[in-house]
């Protein structure tokens, strides 16, 4: 176990280090004494104190050491706006970044991406550049979609990964565990701060039997979301197992990982086996998948494993499915979906079939769907429908391309796109439709919420495998079940198409495509970190101000939220996005979806020193520049919802103080500590209730202590002032990020002593 075998081909001196995790398993061992499953192994052994950390499935929260980090263009802005105002010099835990998100769907893959080139100039010359200092490896636009991309060149079996974007599960199918999170996390981890996370529960899913005919790997995740629903795997990890588990390959197992997001999984998981062996041995790591044979007995579950629930599928019996519309656990088998069409009033047209995307584009996905189309073009006849083809990486593209799939998915009628999401996130430019009219698309990907492809509410999305999406592009309708209807050949004739076939890895290996990879320089010192001061896209981060050591008194409340207060509440997506990387800009949406409990209306607060009606950011705008911090008053559950970052940047950006509610989401708790807020909570809920968004208040923050509570002194406009006591859930640590006016402050600190 003591090899030094490297996690990549792309980067030096990073080895796979069993040998630790081993060690940190016996220990880990010897204390719970009771058969591990897979999942477990992988975090257990991952612990930043295995000797001292609580574990306890569903309870404790583990800190943990991931091996990677991977970031997607449109969240890494921010984490590495973030990571620079540390004052680091270079990450402290091997990371990428990968451009897929910002590439608007057209005209095709090469139009398309010139176009996205030169409109997202600015943010790409920012991340490569920020890339090259911080020792981070860039993958260009058009190099692939970041799961696709981790898969071929980072995952390994046995390895800890968080990404920022919640698909990274995929990287699952090589035996990895791989955790999507926020911004905010991943920075802790490029710092070399340990990772929280809940222990998770562990959903056991068996297979036994076999796949045949139609049935491909993405069915299995289709049928469990079905299950499951999309609630059902939240703070668990699900983690497969059983005979049936050989028969997929590597990349089917991604597609299942991948998808496992859509019930709320914090990952999904396979054990190490031969298919992933061969899949390392065609990605050129060879050696990697030699290493991980010697350590299999710990790449896989113990035996006797327990799991807090169990799903037993049988692959001989597993019929193809189809999900949705406007929801992924909606599960529906072949066999029955044209009744559900004509009962449900589905629009019965297919207008549009897609595929690839980083759950369906891998050799074996395209090589399959290029023979279906391949068996139509035998007979005469194309796609019905608008039809579009995503390939994962640019290697897919080149070894597709070289093989001949891509010409026969372009005869059938398909536009190839560029390597990148596209109409996956709404990067979709659709001009065959117009808004609010009914349709229905049918696509291999993994997402199909309301407006999230094309923007248009009235559009049924729903996702199945690439197999079926091609054959239904072929019929045109919904209606058409390959497996028991025919088609009409060009003569007229009835004929029957063919269960597609593909080989799972291409026999004369991968070819790499053009070169999309920026790898750090040697010199990183000298390179210069490229923001435009004009930019309105993107904004260097300074440093927060320190406490300054001393009660806050008569702080106004900027607004008394009531009811549910959500990080969509607090930091709106949908426009706002565009200025993920500009903290001023991104501030202008700062809690204007949380309602005022003072007239029952958002985005519409007194400002307690001029006495007028104005929007929240521009009220808070206005104390800060008079040079007065101020606090906010929320209800139960304050910042429920999305993991995002700038919930927690922005109150502090605008200069707010406290956030004072009944309760706090946990994240966002953390996020705001991290941020240098303080977020408290009454110790009597009912003093929420007193409190009135006039009044003005003293924080005694010189009373914070680890376990103490703070003292809030009311001074209402009129009457007698009162005191309430407020809690919180500050340790010793975490109360340095407040003295020094944030956690990278902190960390800025502790680097330069
Ligand atoms: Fe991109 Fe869609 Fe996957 S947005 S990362 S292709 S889920």
């Amino acid at each position: 176990l003591s090899k030094k075998v490297e996690m990549t081909n792309w980067e030096k001196g990073h080895y796979i280090n069993y040998k630790k995790m081993s060690e940190n398993l016996s220990i880990v061992r010897s204390r719970l004494n009771r058969p591990l499953t897979y999942a477990e192994k992988v975090l257990y052994s991952h612990l930043d104190d295995p000797h001292g950390q609580d574990i306890q499935r569903g309870k404790s929260y583990l800190k943990l050491r991931p091996d990677r980090v991977a970031c997607q263009d449109a969240t890494a802005q921010m984490a590495i706006l973030q990571f620079m105002s540390a004052n680091l010099p270079s990450v402290a835990t091997p990371t990428t970044v990968h451009c897929d998100h910002l590439i608007e769907a057209l005209e095709g893959g090469d139009q398309d991406l010139a176009r996205a080139v030169d409109t997202n100039k600015e943010v790409y010359n920012f991340l490569s550049t920020s890339c090259a200092k911080y020792n981070i490896g860039f993958w260009k636009p058009g190099s692939g979609i970041i799961h696709q991309i981790v898969l071929e060149n980072y995952a390994f079996p046995g390895g800890l990964m968080i990404g920022t974007d919640s698909h990274t599960p995929n990287a699952g199918g090589l035996g990895m565990c791989a955790v999507g999170v926020g911004g905010a996390d991943a920075v802790d981890v490029m710092a070399n701060l340990p990772w929280e996370v809940k222990a998770p529960k562990i959903i056991g899913v068996k297979l036994t039997g076999e796949m045949s005919g139609w049935t491909a790997p993405k069915d299995i995740i289709l049928k469990v979301a079905g299950i499951l629903t999309v609630k059902g795997g939240t703070g668990a990890i699900v983690e497969y197992h059983g005979p049936g588990v050989d028969s997929l390959s590597s990349t089917g197992m991604g597609t299942i990982c991948n998808m496992g997001a859509e019930i709320g999984a914090t990952t999904s998981m396979f054990p190490f086996n031969d298919r992933m062996y061969d899949y390392l041995a065609a990605t050129k790591r060879k050696q990697i998948g030699d290493f991980a044979r010697t350590y299999a007995a710990e790449l896989r579950e113990d035996k006797g494993a327990e799991y807090d629930e169990l799903i037993e599928i049988n692959l001989s019996e597993l019929e193809p499915h189809i999900n949705g519309p406007f929801t992924p656990d909606l599960a529906t088998p072949i066999s029955k979906f044209k009744d559900a069409v004509e009962a449900n009033k589905w629009p019965e047209e297919l207008k549009v079939g897609l595929i690839g995307s980083c759950t369906n584009s891998s050799y074996e996905d395209m090589s399959r769907a290029a023979s279906i189309a391949r068996d139509a073009l035998d007979h005469g006849v194309k796609a019905k429908s608008m039809f579009t083809v995503t390939p994962g990486s640019e290697q897919i593209r080149a070894t597709i391309e070289r093989d001949g799939q891509l010409e026969t998915l372009e005869q059938f009628g398909g536009m190839v796109l560029a390597n990148a999401c596209g109409p996956c996130i709404g990067q979709w430019d659709r001009r065959d439709v117009k808004k609010g009219e009914a349709n229905s698309i049918l696509s291999s990907y993994n997402r199909n919420f309301t407006g999230r492809n094309d923007a248009n509410p009235a559009t049924h999305s729903f996702v199945t495998s690439p197999d079926l999406v091609v054959a239904l592009t072929l019929a045109g309708t919904l209606k058409f079940n390959p497996l028991t209807d025919t088609l009409k050949d060009k003569d007229g004739n009835d004929w029957k198409l063919s269960p597609p076939t593909g080989d799972g890895l291409p026999a004369n290996g991968y070819d790499p495509g053009r070169d999309t990879y920026q790898a750090p320089p040697q010199d990183r010192a000298s390179v210069n970190v490229l923001v435009s001061p004009e930019s309105d896209r993107l904004q260097i981060l300074e440093g927060f101000q320190k406490w300054d050591g001393q009660d806050a008194t008569d702080l106004p409340l900027l607004i008394k939220c009531q009811g549910k207060t959500t990080t969509d509440h607090i930091s709106m997506a949908g426009p706002w996005l565009k200025y993920r990387g500009h903290l001023d800009n991104i501030s202008n949406n700062m809690l204007i979806g949380a309602i005022n409990a003072a007239n029952g209306e958002a985005n519409k607060v007194k400002n307690q020193t001029t006495g007028e009606i104005g929007s929240v950011p521009g009220t808070a705008r206005d104390y800060k520049k008079k040079g007065i911090r101020w606090a906010v008053i929320g209800d139960w559950n304050y910042g429920e919802g999305s993991s995002r970052e700038h919930a927690a940047l922005e109150p502090r950006h605008l200069g707010g103080l406290a956030i004072i509610t009944r309760s706090f989401a946990r994240i966002h708790e953390t996020n705001l500590k991290k941020q240098g807020m303080l977020p408290l909570t009454f110790a009597d809920p009912a003093d929420y209730d007193k409190i009135n968004p006039d009044d003005k208040v003293d924080i005694m923050c010189t009373e914070l202590a680890v376990g103490e509570p703070v003292t809030l002194k009311v001074h209402p406009k009129e009457g007698s002032s009162w005191e309430a006591k407020l809690n919180h859930t500050f340790n010793e640590p975490q109360l340095e990020w407040f003295k020094d006016g944030s956690a990278l402050n902190t960390m800025a600190r502790h680097a330069a002593s």
